[in-house]
């Protein structure tokens, strides 16, 4: 079988994605590489020739990614924590800052200790990321994802029918409206960390193709101002958490004031602390229960 060098083809790739305006055309290139001959990406240097048919099926996955077509929905895969979630048409592809809110709540659940089963939500679980990517990482912990969108909750039950099935602690995945002050109500005071990443885009914002296209309309926006869904979900968050539960929120980075405001105004959080991604742009906001 005849075959030729990777790295021409890659370099190729690696200028048509440029010019196609990708941000990140070189990751990209090896990403898609690495998906057409079945290696991790860290490894494409072991594997430097390709078959005439992978060659084929490289360039027609460059072709689509030079279409804008987002790079997870060609790969079929996004990552949170240690897990891979199935992704595509239909559902939010998570992106690298929430794994900032996986870190700080996997960070709260250790200071919480071991001795007694935490309760967990995840408000908004698209994919299921957050709740399956703590589930693994926490296997003693009682995991509850809301979602409202059908499309992506058969994500989410792909995603966590397959987690389950290698081992994890089967999540409870919920169809619902974090809005509805009854969502989730045996929970009642009962959560010790909760994390959200909520619709909070502005309806008036300019979004690259990758997102605009093809991300869910209503996993990305919270109406006029961004904040339709997130003013309302405040008050689930306080019903939800027991005294000294913890909850983390992710947001739009034109919005923490307004969202530590929000938490502020309810009377019944301290510790409301605004958080940067790794850009440096406020991106959570987290706080904890007080006493009623
Ligand atoms: C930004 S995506 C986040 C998905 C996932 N948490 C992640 O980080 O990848 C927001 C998700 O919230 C869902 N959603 C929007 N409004 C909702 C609501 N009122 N109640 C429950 N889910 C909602 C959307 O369908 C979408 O899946």
């Amino acid at each position: 079988m005849s075959r030729v060098s990777l790295r021409p083809a890659v370099l190729e790739a690696v200028g048509q994605l440029q010019v196609a305006g990708v941000h990140s055309p070189h990751t990209d290139a090896e990403f898609l590489a690495a998906h057409v001959l079945g290696v991790e990406r860290s490894r494409l240097a072991l594997a430097p020739m390709l078959t005439a048919e992978q060659l084929a099926e490289f360039r027609k996955l460059v072709d689509r990614r030079a279409e804008r077509v987002p790079l997870q929905h060609l790969t079929g895969v996004a990552a949170m924590g240690e897990i891979d979630l199935a992704v595509g048409p239909g559902v939010f592809v998570p992106r690298p800052e929430t794994e900032l809110l996986f870190a700080w709540a996997l960070a709260h659940l250790e200071a919480a200790g071991h001795e007694h089963p935490p309760i967990v939500v995840d408000l908004c679980t698209g994919s299921g990321a957050l709740a399956l990517a703590i589930a693994h990482a926490r296997p003693d912990a009682e995991v509850y994802a809301v979602e409202i969108d059908p499309a992506a909750r058969e994500w989410a039950r792909r995603n966590a029918d397959r987690q389950a099935a290698e081992g994890d602690t089967p999540i409870h995945l919920h169809a619902g409206d974090v809005t509805d002050p009854n969502v989730l109500a045996p929970l009642n005071n009962r959560v010790d960390v909760l994390v959200a990443n909520p619709p909070y885009i502005p309806e008036d914002a300019t979004l690259d193709p990758e997102v605009a296209d093809h991300d869910p309309h209503r996993a990305l926006f919270g109406g006029p101002d961004g904040l339709s869904v997130i003013t309302p979900m405040i008050g689930t968050i306080t019903r939800l958490l027991r005294t000294d539960g913890v909850a983390a929120v992710e947001h739009d980075d034109t919005h923490g004031p307004q969202v530590a405001g929000l938490f502020a105004a309810t009377g019944r959080f301290t510790a409301i602390v605004e958080h940067p991604d790794l850009a440096g742009k406020p991106r959570f906001v987290a706080a904890r229960r007080t006493a009623d």
